[in-house]
């Protein structure tokens, strides 16, 4: 079965009331859900960490290689100044998708810059809790990809 590690940075478990005009309400629960039931539609089992701790999410990263095929991150803010982050998941062999809910390329100038882009197979953002669900359908292509040339997604 194809697993996905679905890692949520800081500031996320604030969802639904932070910031409503730009984040919209719903709660980071209602988003884990939505992508959860989604993932499940492709038989797929998806587990979800949220942490403020900048290491706690390395360590995740860290403990997915070989057990998760996908990673789909939302990174906060560290997005735009981790690159312990950064070197973290360029050692992931399977897929990366980044996600924000937000579009930070229109936002303040200090959001234009991820240090994730470089190791990520792509970023969907700027589309709500639809770039969760983008970020699944993105999912279904890079994974299957994997399976047809016999290479083992998490290899
Ligand atoms: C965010 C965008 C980041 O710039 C910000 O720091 C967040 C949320 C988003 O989902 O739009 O915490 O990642």
């Amino acid at each position: 079965m194809i697993k996905i590690l679905l890692l949520s940075g800081p500031n996320l478990d604030e969802l639904g009331t932070r910031n409503p005009t730009v984040y919209g309400t719903l709660t980071l629960d209602d988003h884990v859900q939505r992508v959860r039931a989604l993932a499940g539609k492709q038989g797929w089992e998806l587990t979800h960490l949220q942490s403020n701790f900048e290491g706690v999410l390395i360590e995740q990263v860290h403990g997915a290689r070989g057990v998760f095929d996908a990673i789909i991150i939302n990174a906060g803010a560290l997005t735009h100044s981790s690159w312990s982050l950064h070197d973290a998941l360029d050692n992931f062999a399977g897929p990366i998708v980044e996600v924000h809910l937000s579009n930070p390329a229109g936002r303040e100038s200090f959001r234009h810059t991820s240090t994730l882009a470089p190791v990520v197979s792509g970023t969907i953002a700027g589309f709500g809790a639809l770039s969760y669900d983008l970020a699944v359908v993105a999912l279904v292509d890079l994974v299957g990809e994997r399976s047809h040339t016999g290479e083992s997604p998490n290899a």
